[in-house]
């Protein structure tokens, strides 16, 4: 990343430098979130184990990151393994373990020189326990950054985190702590996994899957979606140039009327 101090060049600068033309830097998502669908698939067609496709999904997912910081995209948020992903063959879900232990351990230097925030989403607890250290500790040692805030919903379910918080919710108030007519939506974002983190104003999903897949139910409420055939491992900067180029193009109203 560019020192805008010692180089003379304003942050403005340098993004209006990397970001392309045509995007208006003042029209950006601040938050986007990302489906990483079709590594089994970009694998496969190339004759390859499907595990290939999950090592060059990691590639896509840094280049991303990295986009979005060169872009002044402040929050990155991705899919990395669903509550449903455990019913994958064995020895998938087991690569897939050990690839995040993997990336986390091989990646937290770079997090760290490049100010990355990175937190975990979803029923962690269950994860196996060096993972679950891993992620621990890149939690704990990015949390002082102040860059992009990249978040990684593993094990994640949107219906099963609206169940937590309601669980956790409803105890308070068996406690007495909680009167029941204080329980309003900012309430109840609190209580949610990304509590403190805004909602995404894009989600890309890519592979062509018309779903949201239990992804962020509540988050993506006024999310604008956008779709592309492109397969996971295949989406670059030009990709996501195309993603946010049909996001500038979107007429966000919040379900209210412009007016004229
Ligand atoms: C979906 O493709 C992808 C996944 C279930 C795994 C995504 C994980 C990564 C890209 C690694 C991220 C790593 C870190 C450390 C955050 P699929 O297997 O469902 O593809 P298919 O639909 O073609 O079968």
């Amino acid at each position: 990343m560019v020192d805008t101090e010692e180089s003379g060049m304003s942050a403005k600068q340098t993004l209006l430098r990397t970001l392309p033309a045509d995007l208006d830097p003042a029209r950006l998502p601040k938050h986007v979130a990302v489906i990483m669908d079709g590594n089994g698939r970009w694998a496969q067609s190339r004759g390859l184990p499907r595990i290939v496709g999950h090592q060059r999904g990691v590639d896509a997912l840094k280049n991303l990151l990295r986009c979005c910081d060169d872009w002044g995209i402040g929050a990155l948020t991705a899919y990395a393994f669903s509550t449903e992903n455990w019913g994958r063959p064995l020895e998938e879900v087991d690569f897939l373990m050990t690839l995040f232990e993997r990336v986390l351990r091989q990646q937290l230097r770079e997090m760290m020189a490049e100010n990355v925030r990175i937190r975990f989403v979803g029923h962690l607890e269950t994860l196996p326990p060096s993972l679950q250290s891993e992620i621990e500790r890149a939690m704990a040692e990015t949390q002082g950054n102040t860059g992009i805030q990249f978040t990684v919903a593993t094990n994640y379910g949107g219906r099963q985190e609206i169940v937590e918080a309601c669980r956790a919710i409803a105890q308070q108030v068996r406690q007495g702590s909680l009167d029941p007519d204080c329980i309003d939506q900012t309430l109840f974002s609190q209580h949610l996994y990304t509590a403190n983190l805004g909602d995404p104003d894009l989600l890309i999903r890519t592979s062509g899957e018309m779903r949201i897949s239990n992804f962020l139910l509540w988050q993506v409420a006024y999310a604008e979606l956008y779709v592309t055939e492109t397969l996971w491992p295949a989406f670059d900067r030009e990709a996501f140039h195309r993603a946010l180029t049909s996001y500038q193009q979107r007429d966000r109203r919040f379900g209210k009327v412009r007016p004229r």
